[in-house]
């Protein structure tokens, strides 16, 4: 079975001391044995050090960035660099997700060059796509995603894209507690997993967990994580929730 993923993301929320007690309440309440697969906190830079070092003892337990510069290192004021990143012991970085896609117009070049560092720095890129309203409206969401998925991955090498995780969040179900339905889901899953299969072999299609996102929450987590192409869950708001988040890892597949 495809590595099963329950990731959070912070985004730009908490303080030091919410977030420090979050982390904490949530490993204390999530007992070892009851980690099926792999669970990662998608924190504020400020915060991946302590992240890190909180986590380090816990088996299947990672810390990731939320976004990364496309740059290697130099005069760019402002940004954090993958191997920045890794040197502090983060292992994850969420790419693309349609926030920065938006507010901070990352383009689908930029991002092939985000997922390109990452992977030469060794660390796991979550790399988010997803569609518009409008798009879905219109019945294009497969030519939307595929395209997204084929300008920002295409050159990457068969053993190269197993490395990677791939988030499918709709934009319309982004924070507005409107989720996809199970069968919309799973259905754009198995497009996903298609598209992967045409340019790169079933072998890594098979090999890539694909993470459903957009209102992912407890009452919801359990039927979505059973659809068979979806691996797991990016979690935005209910990620802040310990209790919530925590019901959410326990509905990973076993
Ligand atoms: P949400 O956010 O769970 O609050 O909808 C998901 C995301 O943006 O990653």
């Amino acid at each position: 079975m495809r590595q099963q993923i329950a990731a959070a993301n912070w985004k730009m929320n908490l303080t030091a001391g919410k977030a420090s007690a979050l982390l904490t309440g949530i490993l204390s309440d999530v007992k070892e044995v009851q980690v099926a697969g792999r669970v990662v906190f998608a924190v504020p830079f400020p915060y991946l050090t302590n992240a890190v070092a909180t986590v380090q003892c816990r088996e299947g337990f990672s810390i990731g960035a939320q976004n990364c510069s496309n740059k290697p290192s130099g005069a760019y004021t402002g940004e954090v660099s993958v191997e920045m990143l890794d040197s502090i012991g983060v292992q994850y970085c969420v790419v693309g997700h349609s926030e920065r896609r938006e507010y901070f117009a990352e383009s689908n070049q930029m991002l092939a060059e985000k997922v390109d560092l990452c992977l030469a720095q060794n660390l796991t890129p979550i790399f988010c796509c997803g569609e518009p309203l409008e798009i879905r409206e219109k019945e294009n969401q497969n030519n939307y995603v595929r395209a997204q998925i084929e300008d920002s991955l295409n050159h990457l090498s068969e053993t190269e894209l197993k490395r990677i995780v791939i988030a499918y969040e709709p934009i319309w179900a982004i924070g507005t507690g409107r989720t996809a339905t199970t069968e919309q889901a799973q259905q754009m899953h198995a497009f996903i997993r298609s598209v992967l299969t045409t340019n790169w072999g079933a072998s890594a299609a098979n090999a890539v967990s694909i993470l459903y996102g957009g209102s992912v929450k407890a009452a919801n987590a359990n039927e979505l994580f059973a659809c068979p192409d979806v691996d797991g869950g990016l979690v935005g708001g209910a990620s802040l929730v310990a209790a919530e988040f925590v019901q959410i890892i326990n509905a990973l597949k076993h």
